[in-house]
């Protein structure tokens, strides 16, 4: 996700520099002739860093991919075309470069959701900022109609789409920001007649998009107006939405954000804007499709927000009035070291504690036990896609130990131990038979049916992000190790020794 809102961070990059060098120098000059193949060559870049980035085995590659395609469309832009201050665009270039520099250096893995949230802001912003300003300097973008000495209709409606998506990306995507880095509560904020308010506003900026583009002699306020609007409803509608929802939130603006780029590029007839938008606005919305499934959560009840606030917290039973065994570290060396094989089941927790390096250490000396060793990844556990998989590559853990949740799920009933660390919900077996689970319906991994359970998290209260109890905690065969995660699993590398 981080990749593909550089990607279209870049792609906008690119386009505030390309438009007016299109309109001065034209692409339609001789000497122009091979900006459509460089960008071409760019997008196929692109294609393979969205494969690569498939795949934690590919995802350099991917990354490498990625960039050299944007490379190659920047260099492009900037070399072929009659840009007007290469410094200016340099210095600009270098200020952006050592800020995301520093930035991904020092975010810790926990916050990136946050800090794509915040890319996707910047992208949004700079799709207003290119559609205000080709529509207050017209004539240097090339746009305008010489019949009506007006900016032609077809160019009207791809800004008006352009400016509208922008702003919706750059407000939602600081809410989302705002909720995801804590300044602002997760709870969904309800406000009463949200749903009507929504729709009408949305009714208001395509009808005004539709008079805009037709009206003979547009009204500045128009424009201004549907700019405001679209500022206003990317805020109303990301308030609603819990904290839990934010990555399908983040990913639905990423999407946004690409097809905002993709607008803008056909104003400007930018191959390489077209191009790089739509593979944005597309894997977006194909990544968001994904995580809805996984969870079993239609993609309007996400977008219709209220999820993680009272009422799911309130199903699923109550933490304190059922017998459960608690076990120590001790009990838990003990117990695997006597295992044939033991399933890793990693969730949020191990992401909170950042307990991945204890785990991998204390798998490695399992596995010098003559113990199997492996590792569940639930499609959606943590929170975001792919979070245990980068977690667990960033501790070394071999590729071909970790295995999706259909690979593995049927060998829990063969394995001595589950050891679930941190994880919750992707465990919660209500999600096959409790009808009035929020959760009911998503696949879950079924760590109940191994001979042993170890379940490691805090404490007996705390819930995951669906609010809920598991049952799992008061099964006959589960030993609760209360305690922080990576606290918990070096204590039981100190036993193991
Ligand atoms: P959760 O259900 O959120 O459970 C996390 C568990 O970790 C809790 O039981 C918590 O209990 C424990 N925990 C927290 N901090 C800990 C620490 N420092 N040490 C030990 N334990 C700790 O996590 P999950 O099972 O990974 O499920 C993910 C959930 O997020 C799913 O419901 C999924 O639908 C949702 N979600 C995921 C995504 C993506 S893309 N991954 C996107 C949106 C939503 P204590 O507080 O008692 O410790």
């Amino acid at each position: 996700m981080l990749a593909r809102g550089a990607k279209a961070a870049g792609a906008l990059a690119l386009l505030t520099m390309a438009g007016p060098a299109l309109a001065a120098g034209g692409s339609a000059d001789a000497s122009h002739q091979w900006v459509p193949i460089a960008y071409l060559v760019a997008g196929v870049f692109f294609i393979l860093a969205l494969q690569g980035l498939s795949s934690p085995v590919s995802s350099r590659a991917g990354n490498l991919f990625g960039m050299a395609g944007m490379l190659i469309a920047v260099a492009t832009t900037l070399v072929m075309l009659d840009v007007a201050s290469l410094l200016e665009i340099g210095i600009a270039i270098a200020i952006g470069g050592v800020i995301g520099y520093v930035t991904a250096q020092r975010i810790p893995m926990t916050a990136m959701p946050q800090l794509v949230a915040a890319f996707h802001s910047l992208v949004g912003l700079a799709a207003v900022c290119v559609a205000a300003a080709a529509y207050m300097a017209p004539v240097p973008f090339g746009i305008i109609d010489p019949a009506t000495g007006q900016i032609a209709v077809a160019s009207r409606i791809e800004m008006g789409l352009g400016i509208a998506i922008g702003a919706i990306t750059f407000s939602g995507s600081v809410i989302a920001f705002l909720k995801l880095n804590g300044n602002m509560s997760g709870k969904p904020i309800m406000l009463p007649m949200r749903h009507l308010i929504n729709l009408g506003t949305l009714v208001a900026i395509i009808a005004l998009i539709a008079w805009w583009a037709v009206d003979r002699t547009p009204d500045n306020w128009m424009f201004w107006t549907i700019t405001a609007l679209a500022f206003l409803i990317g805020f109303l509608l990301i308030i609603p939405i819990g904290g839990a929802d934010m990555p399908v939130v983040v990913s639905m603006l990423n999407s946004y954000s690409g097809w905002a780029a993709a607008a803008m590029g056909f104003t400007l007839h930018n191959t390489a804007m077209i191009i790089t938008g739509a593979l944005v606005g597309a894997s977006g919305a194909i990544l968001s499709y994904i995580m809805c499934r996984a969870m079993n959560r239609s993609f309007i009840s996400v977008i219709a927000g209220g999820f993680g606030g009272e009422d799911a917290g309130a199903a699923g039973g109550t933490a304190v009035d059922r017998p459960w065994k608690r076990g120590s570290a001790e009990d838990a060396a003990f117990l695997m070291k006597q295992a044939e094989q033991v399933i890793i089941v990693p969730g949020y927790g191990m992401a909170v504690a950042q307990a991945q390096h204890a785990l991998r250490e204390m798998a490695d000396m399992l596995e010098e036990e003559g113990v199997t060793v492996k590792f569940a990844i639930h499609p959606v556990a943590g929170r975001m896609p792919g979070h245990m998989n980068v977690l667990l590559a960033e501790a070394s853990v071999d590729y071909d130990k970790v295995f999706e949740l259909e690979d593995i799920n049927s060998e829990f009933a063969r394995s001595d131990v589950a050891f679930v660390i941190g994880a919750n919900d992707v465990t919660n077996p209500a999600a096959k038979t409790d009808k009035s689970s929020p959760i009911y319906g998503m696949p879950v991994l079924d760590v109940e049916r191994a001979k042993t359970v170890l379940f490691v998290k805090r404490s007996m209260g705390g819930v995951g992000y669906a609010g809920v109890n598991n049952d799992v905690f008061y099964m006959d065969n589960t030993m609760m190790l209360l305690a922080d995660a990576k606290k918990m699993v070096e204590d039981i590398v100190k036993a193991m020794h």
